[in-house]
């Protein structure tokens, strides 16, 4: 593909931002869809745009199925789902390397996002996404952001991330594997846990469903569940997270009624 002299995209491959390479990977080397996405995937794909009155907004369940196949979303994927939906393959690319949910590069057996934001950082989320990189990595390097410690798809392989708020700050420090809890963590606890994961173990959440691996649930999340009854049969909340309620029941208290009416809102303030 020949560019214009000028435009950003008729830049070298070492100067152009990383979305912008993907792109022209993607199209530099054209080619049929891999034959991963099978039949089977392609009836699901259907199944998954059924569900929209408009097909590109299928586009995020449709990345979950595809990473639900390849343990990632390569660049075959993205060209997928673009024919899927009419998108263009600089559109897919760039929802693609928004949202961190979804892998460039493939991944573990199991998915490790510890939380280091504000307060599991300060209550240890920090000291034990250190550890877990220094027990993950190799001959005394660290295990990187979104690196992964194994073949990628191993039994035992680990991919871990530092992530963002996990919505638990109550249980702080947390921890996911493949999305799903583990509360209350410590550094012990945190690599007790890996380990087990290593060693083809999987360690009951705190709360939710029974783990399994993150190809499963990319598969879950795309809406496909085979036994749905076992994927909710955890339980869903902490004790933590309903003690307000739980007081409140206990002691009769209940929330006003609403108004019959609507209150009065006070008069906003001129603009000047
Ligand atoms: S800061 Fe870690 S769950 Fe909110």
């Amino acid at each position: 593909m020949t560019l214009p002299e000028g435009m950003p995209e008729s830049n070298s491959a070492s100067t152009a931002k990383p979305a912008e390479r993907v792109f022209e990977s993607v199209v530099a080397e054209p080619s049929p869809v891999s034959p991963t996405f099978d039949e089977l995937t392609r009836q699901r794909t259907k199944e998954i745009i059924a569900l929209y009155p408009q097909a590109r907004s299928a586009l995020l369940p449709l990345l979950h199925l595809v990473q639900s196949v390849e343990n990632h979303v390569s660049q075959d994927g993205i060209r997928y789902c673009a024919e899927a939906l009419d998108l263009s393959l600089a559109e897919v690319t760039a929802v693609v390397t928004f949202y961190t949910m979804y892998k460039r590069t493939p991944c573990g057996e199991h998915l490790v996002s510890v939380c280091t934001n504000t307060l599991c950082a300060a209550l240890g989320g920090d000291d034990i996404y250190a550890r877990l990189q220094e027990r993950l990595g190799t001959e005394g390097r660290p295990l990187g952001h979104e690196e992964t410690a194994g073949e990628p798809g191993s039994t035992g392989s680990i991919t871990l991330e530092h992530a963002e708020c996990l919505a638990a700050c109550d249980l702080a420090p947390v921890l996911q594997v493949n999305y799903e809890y583990y509360d209350n963590q410590s550094v012990e606890s945190a690599t007790e846990l890996v380990e087990a994961l290593r060693r083809g173990e999987r360690p009951a959440p705190t709360r939710g469903a029974p783990l399994t691996d993150l190809r499963t649930v990319e598969l879950e999340i795309a809406g496909f569940v085979d036994d749905a009854d076992v994927r909710v049969a955890g339980p869903s909340s902490a004790i933590e997270s309903v003690r307000g309620a739980q007081l409140a029941a206990d002691r009769g208290w209940v929330a006003p009624a609403m108004p019959d009416e609507p209150p009065a809102m006070p008069a906003l303030p001129e603009k000047k």
